[in-house]
């Protein structure tokens, strides 16, 4: 299993934002998450790389196994969630690509400074990757000089540098028009065909439908439906059946 949640639970106060999720998804699947504004997605999403850190439950991905039922030391942890973020990347909905620096330097900063790599080597890559996306005339363009649906697909170049096992998007198309919508759900096709996991947070059912292997629904912190992309189809649940309606 790429990745494996056992009894997940997350809390802010009273509130009770993520309740006993259990999940698994194999390598190379597409994970979507659905549900209502609120429900967790995001919460659950924060959790796959540790920007939030549940209180139980164990949490297996991309082959680091982390168990919040032993109190791990904040230290320890925080390291430990580092080197995790070099195998699990994200991508937001405001992208947030560095507006002072050109498209190449955003994607070369993390692999010359946490992996290392010399600058000739990463701009290689980055060439690749950009050419891939059909981003190769705007190596050198600054952030604000493109459209909203080409910092997003240099958001994803930028992961992609990392070669993640793992990539998480949070409401990916959220500010992108139908056809650019498109553009993002074939990148999301084409990099599952290459066998990395992707868990996708989005209010879209059009573009949920394109690019899940798998859904999970959720409402209120609960899993309510999970399960194959059968389950466009054929919900088993009146909530998620309910939820597709609209
Ligand atoms: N840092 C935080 N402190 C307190 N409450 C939080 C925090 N982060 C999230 N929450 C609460 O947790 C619940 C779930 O939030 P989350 O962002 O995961 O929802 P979501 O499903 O992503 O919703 P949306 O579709 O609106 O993005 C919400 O009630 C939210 O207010
Ligand atoms: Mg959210």
């Amino acid at each position: 299993m790429s990745i494996e949640l056992k009894n997940i639970c997350k809390s802010w106060g009273q509130l009770d934002v993520l309740q006993n999720i259990d999940l698994k998804c194999a390598k190379g699947e597409t994970l979507v998450l659905l549900g209502p504004s609120g429900a967790g997605k995001s919460s659950l999403l924060r959790v796959l790389n540790l920007l939030d850190t549940p209180d139980n439950g164990e949490i297996t991905i991309a082959g680091e196994t982390f168990d919040f039922s032993a109190k791990l030391s904040d230290k320890k942890l925080t390291k430990r969630s580092q080197m995790l973020r070099q195998k699990v990347g994200m991508v937001f909905q405001q992208y947030n690509l560095w507006p002072h620096m050109s498209v190449m330097d955003n994607l070369i900063e993390a692999p010359v400074k946490i992996l290392k790599q010399t600058k000739q080597h990463a701009r290689e890559e980055a060439m690749k990757i950009l050419e891939q996306l059909q981003l190769a005339d705007k190596a050198d363009v600054f952030p604000l000089a493109l459209s909203g649906g080409q910092q997003q697909r240099v958001a994803i170049a930028r992961a992609l540098m990392m070669k993640p096992e793992v990539l998480l998007f949070d409401e990916p198309t959220a500010a992108l028009d139908p056809e650019v919508t498109n553009q993002v759900a074939a990148i999301i096709k084409s990099l599952a065909i290459t066998g990395i996991t992707q868990v996708v947070v989005t209010h879209e059912v059009d573009f949920a439908r394109k690019v899940a292997s798998q859904v999970c629904y959720l409402e209120g912190g609960e899993i309510v439906e999970f399960g194959g992309a059968e389950h466009f189809q054929q919900p088993q649940t009146p909530q998620f059946t309910n939820y597709l309606k609209h």
